[in-house]
Parts: C-alpha cells; structure tokens; sequence
C-alpha cells in the first residue's frame, strides 16, 4: 500500500503554494495524499508567523500530536515554513515537542527531499541565505482551477509591524522567461486562472533589470488560451498608472485589486513606515474607479497599531466609507518579536482593540448592504 502525507497550511497564497511544492516532492516519491491527519505517514505543518494567533495554532495543533506519535514512531513529524524560519522559535519548538522529526525554515524548503532521507534522529535547519528557494521545485497544485505562479519572493519595505522580511528575505524577482513558461504550462493543463504571488508585486524586476510587472502581466496575457489573470499583493506607494491600465483595458485580467491601506491616519501610517499619505491613496483609488468600471476594490487593515488614538480610528472608518470596499480584512494589530514596531511606546490594549475590529467589520457590511440596495 502507498504512503501517504498530510499537510496543514497556515499561511498566506504563499505559504499554499509552498505547501504544493511540498506536495510535489511527496508525490513523486510515490506518496498519496491522506483524508486524515491521523492515518499519515508523513504530517507536515507549514506554518505562518504574520500574527500571534497563526503562531498560537501551529503550537497548539502541534502539541496535539504528542499521543499519536507515541503510539506510531514510524511517522514524520514535520514543522516548516515562516514560524521556524525564526531562529527562536525553531528551537523553542525543538526543544517543547521532542516528537517532531524535522524543523526547517523557508530558505530551507528546497531541502525538504534531502532533509526526509535523514538517517540522523532529529533535525533543526536554520540557515539565514535566502539564494536558493525552491524555484526547481515539483509541485502538485491543489486549488481547483486556480494555478498559483510564484513572481517574486522576499520583501525590502519594512513596514514597522510586519515579520516578513524578516522570515522572507530581501526582494528577489524571478526570470520572465520562466514565469512565463510556467504560466503556459498551467493553462496547457487547463487551469483557467493564474494569480500570480508575491509580497509587492509592483516591485517585479526592479532588483535584477527584468521588464516591469506591468509588462509582465502584458507577456502573460498574450499566452494563448482560454484563461484569466489575477494578481496579489499590490503596495499602494508602489501601483503606478500602468498597471492599473493593464487591469483596465486587458481581457484576460481580473478587474480586481486588492490594495492594502493599512490605516487611514496619516500619522498612523507614517509610524507604519507606509510611505504614502491618505490623500496619495485615494488618488489611487479614484483613478482605478475612473479607469475601470464595476472594479471589486477590497483591503487590508490593521486596528491598535502603537499610538492608534481614537480619533486616528476614526479616520480609518472615515477611509472605508469613501472608498465603498467590496472586502475587508480586517487584523487587531499584533506584536511581532524583532520589529520596529515592537518597541514603539503607546500599545493599545486588546479590548480596545477588539472594539476596533468589530467596528471595521459591521462598517464593511453596511457598506455591502448599502451596495446591494443600490443594485436593486
Ligand atoms: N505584502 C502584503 C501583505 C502581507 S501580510 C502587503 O504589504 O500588503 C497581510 C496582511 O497582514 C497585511 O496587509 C497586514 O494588514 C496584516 N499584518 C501584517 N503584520 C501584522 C501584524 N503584526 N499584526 C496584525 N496584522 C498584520
Ligand atoms: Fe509586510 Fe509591508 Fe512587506 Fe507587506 S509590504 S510584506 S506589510 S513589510
Ligand atoms: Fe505568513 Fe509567511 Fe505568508 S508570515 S502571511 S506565511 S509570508
């Protein structure tokens, strides 16, 4: 009978396609997938380390495990991706869990092969070059008709709250050439979506002279077939005009954006390291609106970040009402160990918080119910 794996993904798209590439190695060593955790033979937790909560979960799901592995010590226990691409938390989970096998961070993932023919015991891999990620890789795509294609890794903003470029490295583009024919690839196996990954896609090609992301998606469009184009994640300092063209007036692309704001308080951003202003913003969005009719807008924001009075709030609520959103994720902001944010005075309490982010999320519905109305 075949072996079989079981991956939980904790992560953003990323993170997913990471999981099939994972999935990739595992099946062509014959592996099939599991229904269940439990039945096996290789579980591996690839895990996300953007807020507390994600974190919370991996050690906890982890932790759950300790009974199953006493009972089957011929299972592989595997712990991966941006958590453990923490050097401290690598080891805090080596040392809380000694039933896991193998603990690699992300500029490990190549490794996965090498690391599941270790004859060795246990295996903590911590290696901070981020040169090799996995580009060769095999992967087994598991979201239905949606081929996720990898454009760029890494980010160089330093949004003073964020872990990423911490767990992710620096910005690095991949060839045009290749992306592309992973892309024909894709649609020649008939996927009829193709959302192209990466922290700041605005920012493709600007470390190694490759053509602009607004050429890229131009390339990918004209590959023939029957398919669409998305794109995620775009920085609003970084979108400029030709992309928004590209989206307008190119068939094939989505008319979607998904534009972070992050907050709606100049100040607020500004202590975010943002490097936009509101008005730059809604500049932005008006030109997108102008530019491409019944587009689906949607955001990310953070409420509580450090100094986050009330009335900085209330710009935000401010922000989401003029821009009229079709999504809204909305985050309570969350410590992260190493940030600059970390040590910024005027932590907001989680209750407040929490008000916050309930206040977001009842302002998006009343939006959608607004819209819907309108429509009617
Ligand atoms: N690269 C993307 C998104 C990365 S993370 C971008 O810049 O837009 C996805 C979202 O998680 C962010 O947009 C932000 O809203 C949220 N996030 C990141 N760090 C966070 C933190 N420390 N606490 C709460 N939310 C956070
Ligand atoms: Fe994090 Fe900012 Fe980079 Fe997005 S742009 S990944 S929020 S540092
Ligand atoms: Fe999480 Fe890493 Fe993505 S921290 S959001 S899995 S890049």
């Amino acid at each position: 009978m075949s072996k079989t794996y079981f991956i939980t993904t904790y992560g953003c798209q990323l993170n997913v396609h990471e999981s099939e590439k994972l999935a990739g190695v595992l099946k062509q060593r014959g592996f099939l997938p599991a229904t269940k955790l439990e039945d096996a033979d290789v579980i591996v937790f690839n895990t996300c380390a953007i807020r507390e909560g994600a974190e919370d979960r991996v050690f906890g799901n982890v932790g759950a495990l300790k009974k199953l592995k006493r009972a089957h010590k011929e299972k592989i226990i595997a712990v991966c991706g941006c958590m453990t691409q923490q050097k401290a938390k690598a080891e805090k989970l080596y040392e809380m869990f000694p039933f896991i096998d193998i603990i690699f961070g992300t500029s490990n993932l190549y490794k996965f092969e090498e690391f599941l023919d270790k004859k060795t015991k246990r295996l903590l891999a911590y290696d901070e070059d981020f040169n090799l990620l996995g580009e060769d890789m095999p992967f087994y795509r598991t979201s239905g008709e949606n081929a996720w294609v990898n454009i760029m890794q890494g980010c160089n903003n330093f949004c003073t709250y964020c872990i990423v470029p911490y767990v992710r490295g620096r910005e690095r583009s991949r060839a045009s050439a290749d992306i592309l024919k992973e892309v024909e690839k894709a649609v020649k196996d008939g996927y009829k979506l193709i959302t192209l990954l990466g922290q700041n896609v605005n920012s493709y090609g600007k470390d190694c002279g490759e053509i602009s992301f607004a050429e890229l998606l131009t390339k990918v469009s004209e590959i023939e077939g029957d398919f669409k184009i998305a794109f995620m994640t775009s920085h609003p300092k970084d979108l400029t005009s030709d992309v928004i063209d590209v989206v307008a007036n190119n068939p094939k692309l989505l008319k979607e954006i998904h534009l972070p704001v992050q907050s709606g308080s100049n100040r607020i951003l500004e202590r975010m390291n943002r490097k936009y202003t509101v008005e730059k913003y809604l500049g932005i969005i008006d030109e997108i609106k102008a530019k491409i009719p019944n587009v689906r807008i949607t955001t990310d924001i953070i409420v509580g970040f450090p100094g986050e009075t009330e009335e900085d709030f209330e710009k935000t609520c401010d922000l989401v009402r003029r821009v009229g959103y079709d999504g809204i994720f909305a985050f309570m902001y969350s410590v992260r160990e190493g940030t600059v944010a970390e040590k910024m005075d005027g932590q907001v309490p989680e209750n407040i918080k929490n008000i916050r982010v309930n206040k977001i999320l009842n302002l998006e519905k009343e939006i959608k119910g607004k819209l819907k109305n309108g429509n009617n």
